[in-house]
């Protein structure tokens, strides 16, 4: 996958603004490295301090940039960041959301260095959330700055809310959204949690999917037994477990759970077609993935089955014996993680409750299945013709020199239904990493070229979304 022949505007955002950038090259770089030394790992509970630091990170550069109502709100579990710059009385009011949270770093051996390390080598950061999400936060932060230090005030009003739930469902955004919706007035909201196409092609997401996530448990005994003694004559966890996902989805990649399917919302023939016109080659993705063959689902392409088409997959699965050599033993118990994908219109407490009742059915007798929902949240769909979205696609290419293509995420950004179906606020999902930057995995990696490209490009669409019809 070539890069795309880019021709930036010869002098795309203010000219004190480009300077104040050149000038603030190493500091803004630095700011990266300094947040993503903060191992705000969400899920585990011993870095709950560090969820705090890094919030009060931010919350102290927002001050920094004369925001005011900043706040680091306590809720159950991490903080959310608030704050806002209403300098433009009349223009439109954006909520700007990013997330400062991140996946925990194991497995620690396939890094090349301390996840929490990071460093900026070549012209890439390299480090647990450069990419998914500080990077951006820091573009978003730095270009504000350098707006404030060529003497700009942006032309919209921007609120700001960074949480650190995101990588596990946002539950405490949740809860807070529908208290604080005064707080969270706005036009439109923008979401930079989202990343340029194959090939590092400019992007602006316009579908996410949604996700539903579960735990299986089957448990036979308190204790494990002697399989010589009880193999024959008692069911085995192990063995159970395996036939119920084998029964979840079928060699065709159809989830075979009953009514599954029932409220998907069907591809239709114009957006197949636009997915087809996209620079997307199957086999340089498959090489870059570093996997045998791709399998998608039947009678769609790849492209479609793995970001606009629901699937199920186990995430993880154990129980029984681990270790090295042999041990004879049926295992007390057998647990699985299991997730779907899912797709406008599918209801994530539909699917479960769905996938509960079929675990049930098919688990055979003599074990104790049980079948526990984690989390989740509504896929989302924007329009490309909405006029935020297009003025996001020209300060994409102003600055890169190319026209974004418009493309569906397979990931999940829970919070995006809920600006849509609770706040009533169209989203624009604009973000900037590369689409193999390692996000989830060991090495995270940003190029400095698209962090220097996504924070001119956050500068010219403040302009841009000044023009944006209140209420559209
Ligand atoms: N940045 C991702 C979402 C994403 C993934 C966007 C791929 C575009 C492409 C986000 O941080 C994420 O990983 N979300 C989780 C959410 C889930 C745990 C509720 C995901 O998709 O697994
Ligand atoms: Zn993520």
């Amino acid at each position: 996958m070539t890069e795309p022949t880019r021709a930036p505007e010869p002098t795309p955002i203010d000219p004190a603004v480009e300077a104040a950038l050149v000038a603030s090259r190493a500091a803004r770089a630095e700011a990266l490295l300094e947040l993503a030394r903060i191992p705000s790992v969400s899920t585990e509970p011993e870095h709950a301090a560090d969820m705090v630091t890094a919030a009060e990170w931010i919350a102290a550069r927002l001050r920094g940039l004369g925001a005011t109502e900043v706040e680091v709100i306590r809720t159950d579990l991490h903080p959310i960041v608030y704050g806002r710059i209403h300098e433009a009385p009349g223009a439109p009011t954006v909520l700007l959301y990013t997330h400062f949270d991140v996946q925990p770093a194991d497995p620690l051996e396939l890094w090349e260095t301390a996840p929490f390390e990071p460093f900026l080598r070549d012209g890439r950061f390299v480090g647990r959330g450069v990419a998914d999400d500080k990077g951006q936060i820091v573009m978003h932060l730095a270009a504000l700055e350098a707006m404030r230090a060529a003497g700009k005030s942006p032309a919209v009003n921007i609120t700001f809310v960074f949480e650190g739930e995101e990588e596990f469902g946002s539950e405490s955004l949740f809860n807070w959204i529908p208290q604080n919706r005064h707080r969270l007035a706005a036009d439109l909201a923008l979401i930079s949690d989202t990343g340029y196409f194959e090939g590092n092609v400019p992007a602006i997401t316009i579908g996410l999917r949604g996700i539903m996530y579960a735990q299986i448990d089957v448990e036979l005994s308190p204790v494990d037994l002697h399989s010589g003694q009880y193999g024959g004559s008692v069911e085995n966890p192990a063995n159970a477990l395996a036939r119920i996902i084998t029964a979840l989805k079928g060699p065709d990649g159809r989830v075979r759970i009953p009514g599954f399917y029932d409220d998907v919302v069907p591809l239709g023939d114009a957006e197949r077609a636009q997915m087809a016109a996209l620079p997307f080659d199957e086999e340089a993705f498959r090489e870059e993935t570093q996997v045998p063959a791709l399998v998608g689902e039947s009678g769609y392409t790849i492209l479609e089955s793995r970001t606009a088409r629901p699937t199920l997959d186990v995430n993880g699965i154990w129980g029984g014996f681990q270790g090295d050599g042999a041990k004879t033993i049926i295992p007390a118990h057998a647990h699985a993680k299991v997730s779907t994908r899912l797709v406008a219109s599918q209801d994530p407490q539909k699917v479960f409750e769905a996938l509960r009742e079929y675990v049930a059915q098919v688990a055979p007798p003599g074990v104790k299945v049980t079948t526990t929902f984690i989390h989740g949240g509504e896929a989302s769909l924007t329009p490309i013709d909405h006029p935020a979205t297009q003025a996001a696609a020209r300060a994409i290419r102003a600055i890169e020199g190319v026209d974004p293509v418009f493309i569906r995420e397979g990931g999940s950004i829970p919070v995006t239904a809920a600006f849509d179906h609770v706040l009533g606020l169209p989203v624009v999902l604009a973000g900037f990493p590369q689409p193999n930057s390692n996000a989830h995995a060991p090495n995270e990696w940003l190029d400095e070229r698209n962090f220097e490209a996504g924070t001119r490009i956050m500068v010219r669409l403040w302009d841009e979304l000044a023009s944006v019809p209140s209420g559209s």
